[in-house]
């Protein structure tokens, strides 16, 4: 793990590069939704020998917060901590930025993405219900359980 982190280049998006739509839609399976929260999102891209293993897009909800909207990492480097060095990157960051709070939202079905959120300091402050069956045209299923609802959670930043 320490020794992928090392090789972490973790920059912004800038204009003209290509859009990892790959890792985008591995986290949002609606490609419509992404381009829409894209437009107003700050994009970071982690990157191992040239290659983007990672991504973390960043959405302002108001003044004071922001919402990561999209992160992913790409399969054969998930479960080595490049996710949590994202959220970590992105909390300071949003901390740089004189936000006071961080917000991410997971379905009810994402038993290891609620797990990572929270071991990050993450806290559940709101339920959206029905979310994915009103706004995702398929069912969908993780670990034999339906997504239908959102679970917000919260990192307060001092
Ligand atoms: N294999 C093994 N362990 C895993 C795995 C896995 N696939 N996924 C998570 N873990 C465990 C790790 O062991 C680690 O636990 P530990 O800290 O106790 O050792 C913990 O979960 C965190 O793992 P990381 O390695 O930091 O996370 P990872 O680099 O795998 O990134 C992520 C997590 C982004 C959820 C990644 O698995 C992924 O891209 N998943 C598919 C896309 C997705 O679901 N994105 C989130 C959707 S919600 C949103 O975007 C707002």
């Amino acid at each position: 793990m320490e020794h992928f982190i090392q090789e972490i280049i973790f920059q912004k998006y800038e204009i003209g590069q290509e859009i990892p739509y790959e890792l985008l839609l591995l986290a949002d399976p609606s490609k419509e939704l992404v381009d829409k929260y894209l437009e107003n999102s700050d994009l970071y891209l982690a990157k191992i020998n040239d290659i983007v293993v990672g991504v973390i897009a960043l959405f302002p909800i108001s003044d004071d917060s922001v919402e990561i909207k999209n992160i992913a990492v790409k399969q054969e480097y998930q479960g080595k901590g490049i996710g949590s060095y994202l959220i970590n990157q992105a909390v300071q960051i949003t901390k740089l930025n004189g936000k006071k709070s961080i917000c991410i939202g997971t379905a009810n079905s994402s038993i290891s993405q609620l797990y990572i959120y929270q071991k990050n300091g993450f806290e559940i402050s709101s339920i959206i219900q029905n979310f994915f069956i009103n706004n995702y045209s398929e069912p969908i299923f993780e670990n034999g359980i339906q997504a239908k609802h959102m679970i917000m959670l919260t990192k307060v930043l001092f």
